[in-house]
């Protein structure tokens, strides 16, 4: 069986996985083409981050996209029909306002194609995540750097440094795992943290700069593969190539060719067909000679 016929995976198989030995990979896509290369390389769940707000929509932190972003980005990711378990981002507000919002937002991204979503925050998330479990959608916790309170923690910093933050953080696990979150994100916790609440939970924790003690791992797919332009480079993101420079070599080269006119070729060009030109009584069609590529 290959990983495309195997049965697609759901929240409730990852959940499972908790304890089997083999960690969890999680990446994050945007659009069609991003998706294609996640599912492709064999990825758990695509995580359709609000990142998006910094790594394609350029701004400087994540609280600038809306539900109707999110939802517009997990139809273009879902569309793909990917084998992964697709996540959708609940922005910032989305489930900060009312029940009934927080449910109509989750669901939104459910029928955009999401198979879960996700939600930052702990225990005073815990009425957002049992309105969502009760609409019978399967919830993602994330603790630790919550990026949505990027105001509230004062930036972009490690969490769970000091004794009494690891034990908020750990009973924040406990209380998102007794609630019936399928998983949780770990981000920027001291890896010692991490290890002591993947050993404290029932459910997969997914860790991103949490080192290598959770049960998974994700990552943002333009920093994995070197594409996310001024964005500062994290200590645990590892670069597995530099595509934004060989994107740009490569349009270079297309420039060059445009503006020497070896593109496009003949090869590359619909012709008319023999003795058009002529019948049409037009100059200029008769045929050219072939240029090297
Ligand atoms: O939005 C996102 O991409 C995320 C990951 C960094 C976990 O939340």
């Amino acid at each position: 069986m290959t990983a495309t016929d195997s049965p697609r995976v759901t929240a409730p198989a990852i959940a499972k996985r908790k304890g089997s030995g083999t960690p969890i990979v999680m990446i994050t896509a945007y659009d069609a083409p991003t998706a294609r290369t996640v599912d492709g390389a064999g990825a758990d769940m695509i995580l359709v981050g609000d990142t998006l707000a910094m790594v394609v929509l350029g701004y400087d932190d994540t609280l600038q996209v809306t539900t109707d972003d999110m939802a517009h980005h997990v139809g273009a990711v879902a569309r793909t029909n990917p084998h992964a378990l697709v996540i959708g981002d609940l922005p910032w507000l989305s489930y900060h306002v009312s029940t009934e919002e927080t449910v109509r937002n989750a669901a939104q991204l459910v029928r955009a194609g999401a198979g879960a979503v996700k939600l930052e925050g702990g225990r005073k998330r815990l009425g957002a995540i049992q309105a969502i479990l009760d609409a019978e959608i399967p919830v993602m916790g994330h603790l630790g750097l919550t990026p949505q309170s990027i105001h509230a923690l004062g930036g972009f910093k490690v969490q769970g440094k000091e004794l009494d933050a690891a034990k908020v953080l750990a009973d924040d696990a406990i209380a998102l795992a007794e609630a019936g979150c399928f998983a949780i994100v770990l981000e920027c916790v001291p890896d010692g943290v991490a290890r002591m609440i993947t050993d404290s939970i029932p459910i997969p924790t997914i860790g991103i700069g949490a080192g290598r003690h959770c049960d998974g791992q994700v990552i943002v797919w333009h920093d994995v593969l070197g594409f996310a332009g001024p964005i500062r480079k994290a200590k645990f993101v590892r670069e597995y190539a530099n595509l934004e420079f060989q994107a740009t070599e490569s349009l270079e080269r297309f420039c060059a060719d445009v503006r020497n006119g070896t593109y496009p070729s003949s090869a590359e060009t619909y012709h008319m067909t023999d003795g058009m030109a002529e019948k049409l009584g037009l100059v200029g069609g008769e045929p050219e000679p072939e240029l090297a590529p």
